[in-house]
C-alpha cells in the first residue's frame, strides 16, 4: 500500500471512531435521565419543547396538562399545616368543626401554637423544580397486597407512605420494609419507626391536643372513643395536614361526596402534592371483591365501607382516572 492511501484510511478510520463515539453518546444521554449534566445543559433549549416541570420522564405537574386534573389540582393550597396558613376562613373552620363536632371544643388557635412549640413549624415541601425527581410509593392497607410481592419495589422510592395500622413487620415480602411517613389520625394511632415522620389528619381541635399529650404526659386517652395516650414517634418528625387542604380535597376532587375523605384519598392526593411520580398500592378490594386489610383473615374487616362517612365508591373511582390519565400508577396486587 502506499503512504497517501494509508493516510487516507487512518483519517477515515479516526472519522469513524469520532462519529461512533458521539452518536453512542447522544442516544446515551438522552435515553438515561441520570445523566444530570447534559440533561441540564440541554435544560434551556429544552424547557420550551419538554412538557413536564420536573427531571422525572412523567411529572405530576405538566405543561400540558389533562383538563380534568387541571381543573381539580391546585398548587396553591399547601397541603401541611404552618403557623401561618393555620389562621383559617371563617367558612373552613366552620365546614371543618363541623366533620367531627366536638362538644366543647379548645380554643383553635391556642391548640394550634402549643403544637408549633413542640414540633418543627417549617414548610418542608417545596414545589417541582426542573432538578427534582421525587418518586412515592403510597401503600394502602387492601389485601390485594396479600402475595403481591411488591416490597422491593415499594421500598425502591424516595418516600414511601403507609397509613393507619399498617404493619410491616411479617409481611416485608409483599409491601416492604421502609417508612418515610406515616399518616394517622388519633383513633388509628400506633408507635413509629425512629426514622419515620407522623403525618397527622386532624378532623377536630381535640385531635392537635391529643398529638401534644401523645408525645408528651400522654393525659389524653379517650376521644369519641379510646385512643392511645402515647405513641413512640420523634416530635421533630411530625407533619399535620391543613383543613384548609382537607376541604379542598373534598370539594375539588370528591364534589362533596361522603362526610369528608378517608385516610387513604387524602393520603393520595398529599401523595400527588408534594412528589413528582406516584405509585400506588393496596387500594381497592383484592381479587374475590373483598376489602379486608392485609393483616386481617377476617374477609369481613370492610365493613367500614358502608358506614356512610367516606364515599369508597366515589373516591375509588377518581383514583382510577387518576391512573387512567398517566398521575399515578397503579398496581393492583392480587
Ligand atoms: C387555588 O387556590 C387559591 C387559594 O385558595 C385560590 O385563590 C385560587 O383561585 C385557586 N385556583 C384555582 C384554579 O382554583
Ligand atoms: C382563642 O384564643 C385567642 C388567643 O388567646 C384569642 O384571641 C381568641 O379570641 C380566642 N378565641 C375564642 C373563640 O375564644
Ligand atoms: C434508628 O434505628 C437505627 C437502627 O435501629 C439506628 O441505626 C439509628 O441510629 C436510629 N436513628 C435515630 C435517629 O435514632
Ligand atoms: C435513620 O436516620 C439516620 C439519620 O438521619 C440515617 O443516617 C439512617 O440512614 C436512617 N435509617 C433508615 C433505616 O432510614
Ligand atoms: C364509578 O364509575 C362508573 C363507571 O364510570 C360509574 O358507572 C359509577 O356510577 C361510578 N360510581 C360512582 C360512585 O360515582
Amino acid at each position: 500500500m502506499s503512504l497517501p492511501k494509508r493516510k487516507k484510511i487512518r483519517t477515515f478510520g479516526l472519522l469513524f471512531c469520532v462519529i461512533t463515539f458521539t452518536t453512542l453518546l447522544f442516544s446515551y444521554t438522552f435515553r438515561d435521565p441520570s445523566l444530570y449534566f447534559f440533561k441540564y445543559a440541554f435544560h434551556l433549549s429544552d424547557s420550551f419543547s419538554s412538557k413536564g416541570l420536573c427531571a422525572c420522564q412523567q411529572c405530576m405537574v405538566q405543561l400540558d396538562d389533562d383538563p380534568w386534573f387541571a381543573e381539580r389540582f391546585n398548587q396553591s393550597i399547601h397541603p401541611l399545616m404552618t403557623r401561618e396558613n393555620s389562621v383559617l376562613s371563617d367558612e373552613t373552620f366552620k365546614w371543618w368543626q363541623w366533620l367531627q363536632s366536638e362538644n366543647q371544643p379548645a380554643n383553635f388557635s391556642e391548640a394550634v401554637e402549643e403544637l408549633f412549640q413542640l414540633i418543627p413549624d417549617e414548610v418542608l415541601y417545596m414545589d417541582a423544580s426542573p432538578e427534582r425527581c421525587r418518586t412515592c410509593s403510597v401503600v394502602g392497607n387492601s389485601g390485594n397486597l396479600k402475595g403481591a410481592k411488591y416490597g422491593k419495589l415499594i421500598d425502591s422510592s424516595d418516600f414511601i407512605i403507609r397509613m393507619n395500622q399498617a404493619p410491616t413487620t411479617g409481611y416485608e415480602e409483599d409491601v416492604g420494609t421502609k417508612t418515610t411517613h406515616h399518616v394517622i389520625y388519633p383513633e388509628s394511632a400506633i408507635d413509629m419507626e425512629n426514622n419515620t415522620t407522623v403525618v397527622l389528619i386532624p378532623f377536630k381541635t381535640l385531635d392537635l391536643q391529643w398529638m401534644i399529650s401523645a408525645l408528651t404526659t400522654g393525659t389524653i386517652k379517650h376521644t369519641y372513643m379510646p385512643v392511645v395516650p402515647k405513641i413512640k414517634a420523634n416530635k421533630d418528625k411530625v407533619l399535620i395536614y391543613s383543613p384548609t387542604f382537607l376541604k379542598y380535597v373534598y370539594e375539588s376532587w370528591l364534589e362533596n361526596h361522603g362526610r369528608y375523605p378517608s385516610t387513604g384519598f387524602l393520603t393520595l392526593l398529599l401523595a400527588i402534592h408534594i412528589c413528582d411520580e406516584v405509585s400506588v398500592f393496596g387500594f381497592g378490594a383484592d381479587q374475590d371483591g373483598n376489602w379486608h386489610h392485609y393483616w386481617e383473615n377476617n374477609i369481613l374487616g370492610g365493613a367500614f365501607r358502608h358506614t356512610g362517612v367516606h364515599d369508597g365508591d366515589y373516591e375509588y373511582n377518581v383514583t382510577l382516572l387518576l391512573a387512567d390519565k398517566h398521575k399515578i400508577r397503579m398496581f393492583k396486587g392480587r
